[in-house]
């Protein structure tokens, strides 16, 4: 009975909301639509030029397409970086370890109008090749985002861009070329918190529809 009284209150954004008796094969508790996608890289987004930077804490980042690779950020209009990347055109994107986790939340809680973040957080401004914006010398992977297209959301500003140039810590790149991002120390963020991701994967790429002999084969080849 108190479940239903709480189920009917009105949201935050004033609809009501859905009941779980709708349907009743769904067991969920079916609450109010909420960005609820979990775990998200938190990224570090630096922008401006080696003597003028910032550095934002971004979530709301995906890949939007493969060749030429694409990315998005989504900013809202109140931030620092908005109007610098606004201008620019650019921005770099920083991958998140779980040593930089500290330095991440820093930059998402404290903003540039007031803090110059590259200093207070001892983090090394490294020049990018393709633009005037530096990357994060401590991250292991970064990649250099040129603006080809803003939409403008109801909350956020979509930054969509093109990756022109990427960059990943040489140890953690095999003789063979192979990526080895599980060497990286990666974190994810999700609902509030940051997390590790685990080293051990749990299978590769079609795993669930690879022939025992190919697995056999990656066994032997000393492949994961
Ligand atoms: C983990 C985390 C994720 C965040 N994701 C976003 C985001 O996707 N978009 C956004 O506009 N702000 C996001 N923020 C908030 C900004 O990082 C924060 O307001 C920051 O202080 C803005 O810095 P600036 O004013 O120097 O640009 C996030 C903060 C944290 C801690």
């Amino acid at each position: 009975m108190a479940e239903n009284k709480r189920k009917q209150k009105k949201t935050p954004r004033g609809g009501e909301r859905p009941r779980t008796d709708r349907n009743s094969r769904n067991k969920k508790r079916t609450d109010r639509p909420g960005p609820f996608l979990a775990p998200v890289p938190p990224v570090m987004v630096s922008c401006g030029d080696m003597e003028e930077s910032n550095i934002i804490t971004i979530a709301w980042t995906g890949i939007i397409n493969s060749d030429p690779p694409m990315t998005y950020i989504s900013v809202r209009k109140s931030r620092h970086s908005h109007d610098i990347i606004q201008r620019t055109g650019e921005f770099v994107i920083n991958l998140v370890t779980e040593e930089l986790a500290p330095a991440a939340d820093y930059c998402g809680v404290r903003s540039g109008a007031e803090h110059d973040k590259f200093r207070e957080m001892k983090l090394t401004k490294v020049p990018s090749d393709e633009l005037a914006a530096p990357m994060i010398g401590e991250s292991p992977v970064n990649l250099e985002c040129r603006v080809f297209e803003v939409r403008e959301l109801p909350s956020h500003d979509m930054f969509l861009a093109e990756i022109v140039a990427s960059h990943i810590d040489s140890s953690c790149v095999e003789d063979s070329g192979a990526f080895r991002f599980d060497r990286m120390g990666l974190a994810g963020y999700s609902h509030g918190f940051y997390y590790r991701m685990g080293r051990k994967p749990i299978g590769r790429f079609g795993f669930s529809v690879m022939k025992p002999k190919t697995r056999k084969r990656y066994r032997a080849e000393g492949k994961r």
